[in-house]
């Protein structure tokens, strides 16, 4: 089969599309035919290892993890002799730690994966999952009430509109921070007023909320620390700079700061399913690229002004 692999850390240009060998699926694993997948910002940190603490998990001086990927959608083609819930020909979508980028991956029963939500594309099951988690990760930091105020920073990436679309859910008043271009695409996930940071500082405003989401790593708690409400909750994506504050901003301004870490669950995967069931969560999805454009892909992301997610479709051929 082809993937997509690195052999070592560095710039969009170390991924190769290569031949390699299709895996087998274990006793308790189906093996799916992957039809669509995305290109993160977890994939571009990975293999650019910039954040050298990554390598912890990934290798020290070159990736022993050769083929990223975190989202999925496919077929199963084949399963394990224990496998129960799943047959071949179901379509299915979550995620797997590394091996996305690929025609085919292995995938335990018991992972984030789930049939795919009723009339949904390959593409767009693809593209539920990454941001939702973090989303969902960040959200729970913060001891959601209905009703509380939240403001989402950057509410226009893949964190941002699956920020802005859960704390609706939740029934939180949300304010949702992006720029013009993005500002009838946040109103459409359930924001209940935008404001433009091309345009306005929202810390300028006077106004104050009782959680402050950055989904894109761009503020800072001392910038807002203003805007928080007493006893009000910061969460960041990005920036361990933020936590050395916590215990002094506690202390002194009785307001938290925390830290969103993404975490992959069968549950949220199905909770997610349930949402897009329900007509409460959908895919936004900025470009599709074709496997083979892995490397345009990954340096669009790299802009940082993606709109929610990219998408990567995966043809199948004979010798598949
Ligand atoms: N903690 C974790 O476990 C973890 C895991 C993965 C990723 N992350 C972090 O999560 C963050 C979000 O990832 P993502 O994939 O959602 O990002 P993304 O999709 O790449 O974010 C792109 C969006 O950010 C907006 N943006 C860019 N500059 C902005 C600014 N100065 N102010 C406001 N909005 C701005 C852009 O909107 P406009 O076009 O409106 O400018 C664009 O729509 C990243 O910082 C990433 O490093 C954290």
């Amino acid at each position: 089969m082809r993937a997509v692999v690195h052999d070592r850390y560095g710039g969009p240009d170390v991924l190769r599309l290569v031949e390699v060998e299709r895996p087998t699926p274990g006793n308790d694993e189906v093996l799916v035919r992957i039809h669509a997948t995305t290109v993160t910002r977890t994939d571009c940190g990975l293999r650019s290892a910039d954040y050298v603490f990554s390598r912890l998990f990934t290798g020290l001086l070159r990736p022993k993890r050769k083929i990223l990927g975190f989202e999925l959608a496919g077929e199963v083609e084949a399963v394990g002799a224990a496998v129960t819930e799943f047959r071949v020909g179901d379509r299915v979508f979550g995620v797997k730690g590394f091996g996305a980028h690929a025609e085919f991956v292995c995938i335990r029963e018991t992972a984030p994966l789930a049939h795919m939500p009723t009339g949904m594309s390959f593409d767009e099951a693809a593209a539920v999952c990454d941001g939702a988690a973090l989303a969902l990760a960040c959200l729970r930091k913060a001891d959601l009430r209905a009703g509380q105020s939240i403001l989402v920073y950057g509410a226009s990436g893949s964190v941002g509109t699956a920020a802005v679309q859960l704390a609706s859910y939740y029934g939180l008043d949300v304010t949702a921070v992006c720029s013009t271009t993005s500002d009838g695409l946040v109103r459409s996930l359930g924001a209940d007023r935008v404001i433009d940071y091309t345009q306005a500082d929202f810390t300028k405003r006077g106004e104050t909320y009782e959680i402050i989401l950055d989904a894109v790593g761009k503020l800072s708690f001392w910038r807002c620390r203003g805007s928080l409400k007493p006893g009000g909750t910061y969460v960041g994506t990005d920036g361990l700079r933020n936590l050395l504050l916590a215990p002094l901003v506690r202390w002194i301004w009785k307001k938290s700061v925390t830290l969103g870490i993404t975490r992959y669950s069968r549950q949220d995967v199905r909770f997610v399913k349930e949402l897009i069931e329900a007509g409460r969560y959908r895919a936004v999805i900025d470009r599709r690229y074709p496997l083979e454009q892995v490397i345009e892909a990954t340096r669009y992301v790299e802009t940082g002004q993606k709109t929610g997610n990219v998408v990567l479709t995966v043809g199948h051929d004979q010798r598949a």
